[in-house]
């Protein structure tokens, strides 16, 4: 894919409270994810095993911010290990073995890949800084550009209502899971910016429970929320109890079909049964022309001590994981899962609103 370029946009103000990822010279940091929503501790990724062990464990999780962590973790290895192709290419494979889903971290190595091969191993070291900066960077407009364009079918939808607009997600598609301001909560902050009485639904996401994440995000930016189990969604969609659904993405197929968390493709379900509609905000760096239908995306596989197991604050106030079934119980626990383009009403990128069939007519240069 291109590198693409984004128009300023009424969200394009937004800051992240807390930097998801920070570079200050040769060190890079990140929010510690797997403290939230307890602790907010910051880490520093001094090498390319501690950068590719952060991705692994979900320190840095969700898509867009998966990829920029990489791109940094590339330059990392430069600096440390020299230019050569020998580190070059064990720092690409390393990474990209990390996580398989989220196509924006191979999209990211790729785009690193490209930047560095032409060069000479010596100059090799300050591209690749510039290159990760310029892939955090051009994520942060891309959200901001998501937030203007999701926020339009927002307001449609609230102008056609009396009383708040009640919005349901599912996992985080937050500032925590990008550069910038997230893409499914980007237009949801530019909404409560605009004065839009706006709710949101937040489901808990089990196993890794990124939707506490999510109400943390919306606790710390006034933005009313409630969060509810995953099994509740069904009902509240039934009864007519939510407006809109809107998750973000993980992959995109060329058809449409979408990767996210997995529940995504229930929540949708339950929004096609009860006529709610049903959308993805995700960057361009989600969309996977490569990828035919959704049949073809990988779908990460996880331990099972994540279903077996729960995290949260003991009665002394640590963090603290506690057993949920025995350790011998048999677990299956797939990560994503994929959902149908039929059952998306559209699909917000940084460049507008497509059907899910239709996003070629929105990047033309990417058709294939
Ligand atoms: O396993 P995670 O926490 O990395 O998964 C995150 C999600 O599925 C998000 O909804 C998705 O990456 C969109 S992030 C803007």
């Amino acid at each position: 894919m291109p590198e693409l370029t984004t128009s300023p946009s009424p969200t394009s103000h937004f800051r992240q409270p807390i930097a998801t990822l920070q570079r200050k010279g040769a060190q890079v940091s990140i929010l510690d994810q797997t403290l939230l929503p307890f602790r907010s501790e910051r880490r520093v990724l001094a090498s390319l095993p501690e950068v590719a062990d952060a991705i692994r464990a979900m320190r840095v999780r969700g898509a867009p911010l998966i990829g920029a962590t990489a791109a940094y973790g590339v330059a990392i290895a430069l600096a440390s290990e020299g230019g050569t192709d020998d580190v070059l290419e064990r720092a690409l494979a390393l990474l990209a073995a990390t996580r398989p889903t989220a196509v924006n971290l191979h999209w990211a190595l790729d785009r690193m890949a490209r930047a560095l091969h032409p060069l000479p191993p010596d100059a090799r070291g300050a591209r690749a800084w510039a290159e990760a900066d310029a892939i955090a960077s051009g994520d942060e407009a891309t959200c901001a550009a998501i937030g203007a364009n999701g926020l339009q079918i927002l307001a449609d939808i609230a102008a056609r209502r009396a009383g708040p607009l009640r919005v349901m997600t599912h996992c985080n598609a937050g500032w925590l899971a990008t550069c910038g301001a997230g893409t499914v909560l980007a237009p949801v902050y530019a909404a409560h910016a605009q004065g839009i009485d706006i709710e949101v639904l937040v489901s808990e996401t089990r196993p890794r429970n990124q939707g506490l994440l999510t109400a943390w995000e919306l606790r710390e930016a006034g933005v009313r929320h409630m969060l509810i189990a995953d099994n509740a969604a069904g009902l509240l969609l039934a009864r007519g109890e939510v407006d809109v659904v809107i998750t973000g993405a993980d992959r995109i197929a060329a058809n449409g079909d979408t990767a996210n968390k997995v529940g995504t493709f229930l929540k949708a379900l339950a929004a096609r049964h009860a006529g709610i509609p049903f959308y993805i905000a995700a960057p361009h760096s989600t969309l996977d022309f490569d990828c035919a239908d959704g049949s073809r995306i990988p779908i990460e596989d996880r331990g099972g001590d994540e279903v077996r197991t729960v995290r949260g604050l003991d009665r002394d106030g640590n963090i603290a994981e506690l057993q949920l079934a025995p350790e011998a119980t048999a677990v299956l626990n797939p990560a994503f899962d994929v959902t149908p383009a039929g059952l998306i009403s559209g699909i917000v990128t940084e460049r507008g609103v497509a059907e899910p069939g239709r996003l070629r007519d929105l990047y033309p240069e990417c058709a294939r």
